[in-house]
């Protein structure tokens, strides 16, 4: 899919933002825990979602999807062979792992696929299940685990805050007749409306947004209705193609603290800016100070959103840095803004962002989800016509970002491959 983009002066209006990608991902896999109908509103239209549904129906969980909202159940639910293609489409399909250990204990699953920046190793999700009893045989390509011991509560502690790992671990738990205690677990937002959500199916959980979450025994999980919260990285992109590129620019249905690192990233910057607690203005600010950003687990800055910071550091009067703690190769769009006369470089582990002035459109392609969305951010401000290739990474995880940056008055359509040969 290809994005053909024009420079427009100044972008202005509102946006509301949608329901979180990461934090629909694990609850919608969580879902199928539960022998009832579970009812999930503000489910974002992406492909990612698209995906998971087609794995549910795959394994005969009943599913409906009308106006974001997502109907499941899992009465019906089958232990089915999970090496099919569609478990390679996208990382969060790892989430079946823990799911169905639960369910059944066992599993036989591809690895996951999802963005590709460099290595994005299981093991922490595997070193969890071994603990608890489980059987691995992992290959390159699959992982196979039963538990013919049954699997056991145990007390795990990470060594790492992995996101994955700990969604997996508490899925592989919850159904489990004793305590289960994990340590240094992640603590970022997505988990704990995991966690709120496992709890309106009656799940007794403990310590969500801590470093140590308790999961007790319970009897059964029962069906709920529940609403996914904001989702925080299209909050912050939304939030920088605005100091990039707006005049001035509201976003609606937000919570302003979970992009507090970003905010304090745009306070050192200058950039002219309105926070309440659930709606957020951006003005448009002449002169921006050049900043250094290393990314961590949560609170401090996301990695998620440093590629899509990357393209309105070049409007910095000044040498900017970026470092990515998390995931070091995640450096694709490197190249790629080059090709637009931006000043990047890199040199070890950083990224060296300097002042552009003159962006000039090209033909340029998106590598994954974050770099294509910092692509489309950087052809928005280089002068002239600018063709984004690959932009089915995008769509991954931005619903109707056509739409919704059309309504703000910029120049970008979808075409053919035919128009710019
Ligand atoms: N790690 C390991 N071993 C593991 C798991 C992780 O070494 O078993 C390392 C990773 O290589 C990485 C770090 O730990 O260096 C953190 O990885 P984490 O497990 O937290 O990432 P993830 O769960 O695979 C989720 C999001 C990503 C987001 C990261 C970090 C989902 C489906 N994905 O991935 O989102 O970048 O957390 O916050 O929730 C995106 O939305 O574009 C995206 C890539």
């Amino acid at each position: 899919m290809i994005y053909k983009i024009e420079n427009v002066p100044k972008l202005e209006g509102k946006i509301a933002i949608g329901g979180s990608k990461n934090a629909a991902l694990s609850i919608v896999v969580g879902a199928i825990l539960c022998k009832d109908i579970v009812i999930l509103k503000n489910i974002p239209d992406i492909t990612d979602i698209h995906d998971l549904i087609e794995i549910l129906n795959y394994i005969h969980c009943r599913v409906t999807y009308q106006n974001f909202t997502l109907t499941i159940d899992a009465r019906q639910i089958e232990y089915k062979d999970l090496r099919i293609q569609q478990i390679k489409k996208l990382r969060a399909s790892y989430y079946f792992m823990g799911a169905f250990l639960s369910l059944f204990e066992k599993v036989e699953i591809y690895k996951p696929g999802g963005c590709n920046f460099g290595k994005r190793p299981i093991d922490i999700h595997l070193n969890g299940f071994e603990k608890m009893g489980a059987i691995i045989n992992e290959t390159e390509n699959d992982v196979c685990m039963t538990c013919p011991n049954h699997l056991k509560s145990q007390q795990i502690t990470l060594s790492f805050p992995s996101v994955g790992a700990t969604i997996n671990l508490i899925l592989a738990s919850i159904l489990i007749k004793k305590t289960t205690v994990l340590r240094n677990v992640a603590t970022e937002p997505e988990i704990v409306d995991f966690v709120q959500f496992l709890k309106a199916m009656g799940a007794n959980i403990d310590g969500e947004g801590t470093k140590t979450i308790i999961i007790r025994k319970i009897k059964q999980l029962h069906g709920c209705s529940y609403t996914i919260m904001p989702d925080r990285i299209e909050c912050g992109t939304y939030l920088i193609y605005g100091a990039a590129l707006a005049k001035k620019l509201t976003l609606t249905n937000i919570i302003s603290r979970q992009v507090r690192s970003l905010l304090s990233i745009f306070i050192e910057m200058g950039v002219d800016i309105d926070i309440k607690q659930d709606q957020i203005t951006i003005y448009e600010t002449k002169h921006l100070k050049p900043v250094k950003i290393v990314t961590g687990p949560f609170p401090s800055f996301p990695t998620d959103l440093q590629q899509i910071i990357c393209p309105l550091l070049l409007k910095a009067d000044g040498q900017s840095m970026i470092i990515d703690t998390i995931y070091s190769k995640r450096i694709s769009h490197i190249e790629e803004l080059k090709k637009l006369n931006a000043n990047v470089k890199i040199v070890d582990n950083c990224m060296l962002i300097s002042k552009s002035n003159d962006l000039k459109g090209n033909i340029v392609t998106c590598n994954d989800l974050r770099g294509g969305a910092g692509m489309l951010l950087a052809c928005l401000m280089a002068k002239g016509k600018s063709y984004l290739m690959n932009t089915q990474w995008i769509e991954r995880g931005y619903q109707n970002i056509i739409h919704n940056l059309k309504l703000l008055g910029a120049s970008i359509e979808r075409c053919d491959e035919n128009e710019i040969l």
